[in-house]
């Protein structure tokens, strides 16, 4: 059975201008031969730019969301061939951020996600529970039934990676413990199509923490949001996956 791949993904959300290419160019100085992959998803506008900027490197570019239709009439939006075209590699979809904010279901997630995988894709499928929901003892059925209903058909470990991210830990500088983690990790890997799917945890991931989260089995890795901004931040973590 071939392990999961070890993944540092990072997710810039709604920052970054073109003077902070500068940032993952560094880290693409920094990490020549890389034992785990490492991502950047920066916003859409940076995409090209970036994939430009780090074409023969050991760093890949991904995005941060897609549309499930092939082409047409949804002003305002990017297709997955669009990413394709413009040099990502992997695309994020299901954040909480883009569930909470533009009311995105399990079910149009796996609509995306077919979508994305049907045009080469690798996609960052994210999960996780609220305070309220963790506080009333049901992370395990939130988090099981958003993957259920996340996953397209076909999903498996070449276009698949799930990202755990409890949601009262994202930004917020509050981590679980690392028992937390790994009892939602287990559970994951239990119910999942492909056994050698990667499973990243996200939410407060700093340097500090890395080493600690990356011990935990069934955690092959993170998606890190304020700390992949830095190349100094997010190549700390990245080295503590490596030495993981
Ligand atoms: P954070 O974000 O690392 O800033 O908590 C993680 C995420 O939302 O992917």
């Amino acid at each position: 059975m071939p392990k999961p791949c070890k993944l540092a993904a990072g997710n810039w959300k709604m920052n970054g201008l073109r003077a902070d290419l500068s940032e993952a160019e560094s880290l693409a100085r920094a990490f020549t031969a890389a034992s785990c992959g490492i991502l950047i998803c920066p916003p859409a506008t940076l995409i090209a730019p970036m994939a430009e900027a780090l074409a023969g490197s050991a760093v890949m570019v991904g995005a941060q969301d897609c549309h499930p239709a092939e082409k047409g009439a949804h002003t305002g939006d990017i297709s997955a061939q669009m990413l394709v075209d413009a040099g990502a590699r992997h695309v994020i979809l299901g954040h909480s951020e883009r569930r909470a904010d533009h009311g995105e279901t399990s079910h149009l997630v796996a609509a995306k996600a077919a979508a994305a995988q049907a045009a080469g894709l690798v996609t960052i499928i994210c999960l996780g529970e609220s305070e309220v929901q963790r506080d009333a003892g049901q992370t395990l059925g939130v988090v099981l039934a958003q993957l259920a209903d996340s996953l397209p058909a076909g999903a498996e470990a070449a276009n698949t990676v799930i990202a755990y991210e409890p949601i009262w830990a994202i930004g917020t500088g509050r981590v679980p413990s690392v028992a937390q983690i790994a009892e939602v990790h287990d559970a994951l890997r239990a119910k999942l199509p492909d056994p050698a799917i990667s499973l990243l945890y996200g939410g407060s991931v700093k340097p500090d923490n890395a080493t600690e989260i990356f011990a935990v089995e069934n955690v092959d890795g993170a998606l890190v949001g304020g700390a992949s901004l830095k190349a100094a931040d997010f190549g700390r973590i990245i080295t503590a996956l490596h030495a993981a």
